[in-house]
């Protein structure tokens, strides 16, 4: 439901915490996407909240203050740390097709990929995992319950909040799956139409689910009435879901992925993301190099190179490791790497079909969203938590509030064949009933002698080149400011081309990349929204950064 502007409090405080002028002297460092979820983050740790129920009121937050990017109907990998063990672990909570999916379902009956059904409306869904994980979290990590880490968000359901540019671009690109759905629309539309910038959108259903989150656990959302409500929408609408699909849906814990880069330690994200794997072989393939003694040119290069050989791994190789052996000893082996090095020469750009030929196809629109926490204890947390498309299938449950992903797009539709973002996969990522879609979700932790540090970004395919360049950054000495700032260019292997952020490329770079063979593609936006923070070893001193590209919140 969307109410004029009726308040001027919201407006103050936003204001102020956007002007740091209750600047914070705490011994915290949180980077969110919307400074409501920022705050949600301080008062759970204000509270004695540990960062894992930081992370679980700032994943509930970001599903209501910023419904394009994430939500109870999506999923997400967390990737915790807990100091007084040194744990590394992460929270799979990635959605899962339900049990009725099968490789086919995409396909008409001439056998051609129908684009729109898994991307928009019932079938496009996956069975979610945020909730379960939210659950996980606060049980086997946090201190606080569950009931007071999700307050802030049942908070903001209940009394509204009003709405950003971002949340209204994100509307219009997807106002015509939004008003395919009666509840969605009511929830975020104005009589159908975009409504005006700062209305307050305010969701009393998604409250109420909040709620039943928030007193049964885990079968408030996957068991009873909540259950009930989302299965008959899917279904109303075509999809296949059952009650079954919901209750068995568990959440997993997975080694991270870690590797080096010169004396960098890097903690990623482990299948079903491909983000850590393809993020350590682009470093393996570049750390023979001396990045900073090369020229800009030959630097971006290698760069593509690097980046060209990895993502045509993820796309030979990746999967749901429940379901497919993915070679990861081999895929991380420096061995490996010099020999996917020794295919590079520093004249001439490889065109990828000669490491396989598949068809060109566009990357599309990309949404997601990322929160890095580290705590007083040291505790750390890097999330992505993603819906996939913004708004997701655009299909909200009429009479819970939760909008519903369109992670089914992730999976290949057909071996060569594109998705959403144009990326390619094999029958690694082929769909089948009860499967993870394979993901590019690249939380991160850093580490080395001086600092530590915890980011992200969404994005859809380009999160991980988008990690990768602000590791390089990092590299160099810089710090979060800087690398939330860094000019974005990406390659995925298919399409062979780079493509780049609104000025991620100079007239001169492009020129000179295109003599050694490169293709070019650009953006008219800039992309990504990289949330990171820092703590330096040496000083004791926290820092943080927001993407200035978005609207998010860093503290201190
Ligand atoms: N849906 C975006 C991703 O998981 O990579």
């Amino acid at each position: 439901m969307l109410k004029k502007r009726t308040s001027c409090f919201f407006f103050l405080i936003l204001f102020c915490w956007q002007n740091q002028i209750f600047a914070s002297q705490n011994q915290f460092a949180i980077a969110t996407a919307h400074p409501l979820a920022t705050k949600a983050g301080e008062q759970i740790l204000n509270q004695g909240g540990n960062a894992f129920d930081a992370a679980v009121a700032i994943s509930a937050a970001l599903a209501v203050v910023e419904p394009a990017g994430s939500g109870l109907g999506g999923g997400g990998f967390w990737l915790l740390h807990r100091e007084q063990d040194s744990l590394d672990i992460m929270v799979d909570g990635r959605e899962r097709a339900p049990f009725a999916a099968h490789r086919n379902m995409y396909l008409d009956s001439s056998g051609k990929v129908n684009k729109t059904l898994s991307k928009t409306g019932a079938l496009s869904a996956g069975i979610p995992g945020l909730p379960a994980a939210l659950v996980h979290i606060a049980e086997k990590y946090g201190q606080l319950p569950l009931a007071v880490s999700l307050q802030p968000a049942i908070y903001y359901a209940k009394q509204g909040f009003p709405i950003g540019e971002r949340h209204l671009r994100m509307l219009a690109f997807r106002h015509k799956a939004l008003k395919n759905s009666a509840a969605a629309s009511q929830i975020f539309l104005d009589n159908g139409a975009i409504p005006k910038l700062e209305s307050i959108l305010v969701q009393t259903d998604l409250a109420n689910t909040l709620e039943a989150l928030a007193k049964y656990g885990k079968n408030g959302f996957y068991e009873g009435k909540i259950a009930d409500l989302l299965v008959q929408a899917v279904l109303n609408e075509g999809g296949g879901w059952s009650k079954h699909d919901l209750k068995a849906y568990q959440v997993k814990e997975r080694a991270p992925i870690i590797g080096r880069y010169r004396n960098i330690k890097i903690t990623s994200a482990s299948p079903p993301s491909s983000g850590g794997i393809v993020l350590l072989e682009a470093l393996n393939i570049l750390s023979a190099y001396n990045l900073e003694k090369q020229d800009n040119i030959t630097r971006k290069h290698l760069i593509v190179e690097a980046m060209r050989r990895a993502y045509h791994d993820r796309a030979r190789y990746l999967g749901d490791p429940d379901f497919v052996d993915i070679p990861i000893q081999q895929l991380l082996d420096l061995n490996y790497a010099a020999g996917l090095r020794s295919t590079i020469r520093l004249d001439k750009a490889l065109p990828s079909h000669y490491l396989t030929g598949w068809q060109e196809n566009e990357t599309k629109g990309s949404d997601t969203t990322h929160f890095s926490i580290i705590d007083q204890h040291g505790n750390r947390v890097a999330a992505t938590l993603s819906i996939n498309f913004p708004f997701g299938s655009g299909l909200v449950a009429a009479g819970t509030g939760v909008l519903l992903n369109d992670e089914m797009d992730d999976f290949v539709s057909q071996p060569g064949d594109m998705n959403g973002y144009g990326l390619v996969g094999g029958m690694a990522n082929s769909i089948e009933p009860g499967k993870r879609m394979l993901s590019s979700m690249t939380p991160t932790f850093l580490e080395d002698n001086q600092r530590i540090a915890v980011l992200g970004t969404p994005g859809g395919s380009r999160i991980i080149s988008m990690v990768l360049l602000a590791i390089l950054d990092y590299a160099k000495g810089n710090g979060p400011e800087s690398w939330v700032q860094v000019k974005r260019f990406h390659h995925q292997y298919i399409p062979d081309q780079i493509l780049y952020e609104k000025n991620g490329l100079t007239e001169h770079e492009i020129k000179m990349l295109a003599e050694l063979g490169h293709h070019f593609k650009q953006k008219s936006y800039q992309y990504g929204n990289m949330q990171a923070v820092q703590y330096n070893k040496k000083t004791k001193q926290f820092s943080a950064a927001s993407d200035p590209r978005g609207e998010g919140m860093a503290m201190p």
